[in-house]
């Protein structure tokens, strides 16, 4: 698949990830987290390749101006078939300093084609109450939050929710 957009004269493509894709997604993977998107421990637990967990085919990544600035991970969120038409999104991220420039919003438009082009009936993902940024995309692609899950996680000593989002196709 490809998504382009153009903004001023800057261009964001969304494609199918690689695995000439590793590198780059793995150094985006160790800086795009912190205390109020992730959990501070999951750098600990980063391997040596950003495709350990789950393959090129679970993600797409954007481009900008041709380099690789971030990726969502889409996959199928139940293993049986009473589940099926479920997708999760399993993780979203953007390098800091590509933030704000639209690639978020391109990677969320191109996980709703994908989708509704694999015939799904719901996307369903999970975010921390306190990452505002993230939840603004999310409300701003037509997800509602489904469940709050209060104090769930303790991140640096203070207590923080788990919400599920989601949205229907
Ligand atoms: C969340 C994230 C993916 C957004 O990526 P991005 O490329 O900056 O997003 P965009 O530039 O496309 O912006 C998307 C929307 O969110 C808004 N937004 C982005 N960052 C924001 C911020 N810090 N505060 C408020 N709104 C913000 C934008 O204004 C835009 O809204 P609009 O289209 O209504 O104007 C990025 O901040 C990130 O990688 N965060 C760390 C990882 C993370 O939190 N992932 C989600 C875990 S659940």
């Amino acid at each position: 698949m490809s998504d382009e957009r153009r903004s001023d004269d800057h261009q964001v493509k969304v494609r199918q990830a690689v695995e000439e894709d590793d590198a780059v997604l793995l150094a985006i993977e160790r800086v795009a987290w912190d205390a109020s998107s992730g959990f501070p421990s999951y750098g600990e637990t980063l391997q040596d390749s950003f495709f350990t967990r789950s393959g090129p085919d679970a993600h797409l990544v954007a481009e900008y101006d041709g380099v690789v600035v971030g990726y969502v991970r889409i996959q199928e969120k139940y293993p049986f078939p009473e589940g099926s038409g479920v997708l999760a999104i399993n993780g979203i991220a953007v390098a800091p300093d590509a933030r704000r420039l639209g690639v978020g919003n391109a990677l969320m438009t191109a996980t709703t084609e994908e989708a509704r082009s694999r015939g799904a009936r719901k996307i369903s993902l999970h975010v921390h109450g306190v990452n505002a940024p993230a939840r603004h995309l999310y409300e701003r692609h037509g997800y509602v939050v489904e469940g709050v899950h209060t104090a769930e996680f303790i991140i640096e000593g203070a207590p923080v929710d788990a919400l599920d989002m989601a949205k229907f196709l």
